[in-house]
Formats: C-alpha cells, structure tokens, sequence
C-alpha cells in the first residue's frame, strides 16, 4: 500500500562558485525541479526503484551496515551509501528494528551539470528512510549526513548542494563547511518575487574537481576572485531586478576571465541580459547550466530564441520547492 511522498529540491549558484573555494562567500538558492520518494509497504526488505536509471535494489535490513560500496556505479552507490549511513547513525543513538518499505524514486533534475541532483536524491532517499520509521532528526544533523555520503562517494564535496536542498532556500555560504540561511532578509525577499529560467545549455565536458584545479594555476585567479567575492558582499544590498541582473552579468564577466566558460554559454549569457534583467553561468562551468532572471514580457522573445540555439533544456523556477510533504 502507498503510504506517502518525500521530496527534495535541486540547487543553483547564484553568486561566487569557484570563489567560495578559497574562502570567499557566494549565494545558493533552492529551485523547483525536484526528486521526489514514493514510499509503499513492504513486507520485509527494504526495494528500492531507481525510475530514471533503470535499476532495482533489493536489501536485507539486517545487512545494510555491512554492505560493500566498492563494486557500484556512482548513481546507485549515492542511494546505498544514503540508507547505510542513516542506518549506521540510529543504530549509534540506540535505534533499532527499523522497518522496511519500497521506495520509488525519480527525479526532474539533469545529473552532472550543476544542479545538485546527488544531493537532492540522497536527502530523498535519508528522509524516507526516517519518515517510514517516524523518526525526525534535526536539519542540522541532516545536513552532515547527507554531506558525509556527498564526500564518501565523490571524494570531494562541498557543503553547498547538501544545505541548500535541505534547507529548502536561499544560503550564504561562508566556506566548505559553514553557512548561513538567508530566509526572510532582504535579498530573499527581493529572489521570491524572481522569475527564473535554469537553462541546460549543454553537457559539461568536464568535471567539478578537475574545473577547480584548473582554475587554481590561473595567473590572475587571486584579484579575480576578491572581485567576485566583492560581488557576493554587494548582492545583499540590491533592492531591485535591474541590480540583481547587473550582479550576474559582472559575475559572469568574472566567471569567463577564470576560464570557465564556453562559447555556447556566453551566448546564453548574451540573450539572458538582452531579454531579460541579467543571466551568468551556475556551477562549475565547463558547459551545464545557465541562470537567467527573466522579464516576463520578453519571456516569449527568450525562450524563441533559446530554442534557436538548440540548448538541452529550459526550466522557468522559482525560489524554492513550493510544498513539502513531510
Ligand atoms: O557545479 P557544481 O555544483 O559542482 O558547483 C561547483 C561550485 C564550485 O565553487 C566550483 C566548487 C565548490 O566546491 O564550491
């Protein structure tokens, strides 16, 4: 029998990737392309369906502390090291007797371009693992969960996709580690009232990590980022669409100097600032996504002629997955 719905949003940076590497802040921002859970009963293991990979897991309860990761292809071992850490962490505070459920999962999200989706299938799958259970943890706790399965199957995260799909909204992010939740500021204010479009311009031909070495031994990477960095510290202060669309623009400029732009993106970036109020790149470059701000009586215009340059995908967003079933 069904018995209910977890989900999870996808993230965009909106100021300061590559940046925040070295310490300096930048601006993420939940959107409405999710994952979402499907939890049925079960009668003893626990099933797991991976709609978008094709794949079906099948685990005994009483196993899962012990199950070897080594031998899985990264989509399916976001999911097994997910259910494995959570598993471990309640068996440490004296849980035990967990029950077992079916669990369907699919999601909106395009992998590997910049929108967090390992993220947003891993707090998926940690939720519906408590909510099955009826165990409620702290979003701080969370957090670090779902932040140590990002590390463990990457080798290397941030704590950016993790709090801002938990989160569910806008983050400043301080460092690898830190952040702060920017609910009910100005600037969050000033972003709900925001029409986006995520648009997947095309695939990212390479990945996060080997982007942040290369930008590492830019010559000029040092006085590029205290630009960006300046950026993030002004984006706080902006009262209109017009500023914030200014801000992306000069963030992109940045961006592009760095190296980690293409010609496909800058192109994007082009149409975004002439139809709308501004647009960067979002992530680590290479190809993936662009964030446009959009003026809604061009939006026509923009998306025609998105569509001419035979982008991947278009998204319209807004701020934060708008209900939460849980
Ligand atoms: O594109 P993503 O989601 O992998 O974001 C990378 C953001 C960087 O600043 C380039 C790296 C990081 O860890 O913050």
């Amino acid at each position: 029998a069904f018995v209910g719905t977890v989900e999870a949003p996808s993230k965009v940076i909106l100021f300061g990737e590559h940046a925040v590497v070295e310490g300096y802040g930048a601006i993420s921002m939940a959107v409405d392309l999710r994952t979402r859970g499907k939890i049925f009963e079960s009668e003893k293991d626990i099933v797991i369906n991976l709609k978008d990979l094709g794949r079906s897991l099948t685990l005994d309860i009483e196993n899962i502390p012990k199950l070897d990761l080594k031998n899985y292809n990264s989509g399916v071992k976001y999911v097994l090291c997910a259910i494995k850490s959570i598993v471990n962490y309640l068996k440490d505070r004296g849980y035990e007797d967990f029950k077992p459920f079916k669990l369907d999962i699919s999601s909106d999200i395009p992998i590997s371009c910049g929108l967090g989706s390992s993220a947003s299938v891993v707090a998926t799958t940690i939720k519906s693992f408590l909510s099955t259970n009826a165990i409620s943890i702290p979003k701080k706790e969370l957090c670090k969960i779902c932040f140590s399965v990002e590390k463990e199957v990457q080798g290397r995260a941030s704590i950016t996709d993790t709090a801002t799909v938990i989160y569910n909204s806008v983050l400043k992010i301080k460092n690898s580690n830190d952040f702060e939740v920017l609910k009910g500021t100005k600037l969050y204010k000033l972003l709900k009232g925001c029409h986006f479009l995520v648009v997947h311009v095309e695939k990212r031909k390479k990945k996060t990590a080997e982007l942040v070495k290369e930008v590492a031994e830019h010559p000029r990477k040092e006085e590029i980022f205290r630009s960006i960095g300046k950026i993030v510290d002004k984006v706080e202060e902006v009262s209109t669409w017009e500023e914030l669309g200014c801000l992306m623009v000069k963030n992109h400029e940045l961006l592009r100097e760095l190296g980690v732009s293409t010609s496909k993106i800058d192109k994007v970036v082009e149409l975004g600032s002439r139809y709308g109020y501004g647009a960067k790149l979002s992530g680590a470059g290479g190809g993936g996504i662009v964030i446009i701000l959009t003026d809604e009586d061009r939006r026509e215009e923009l998306l025609k002629s998105l569509k001419e340059l035979e982008v991947l995908d278009v998204f319209e967003c807004k701020v934060g997955m708008k209900s939460e079933n849980q």
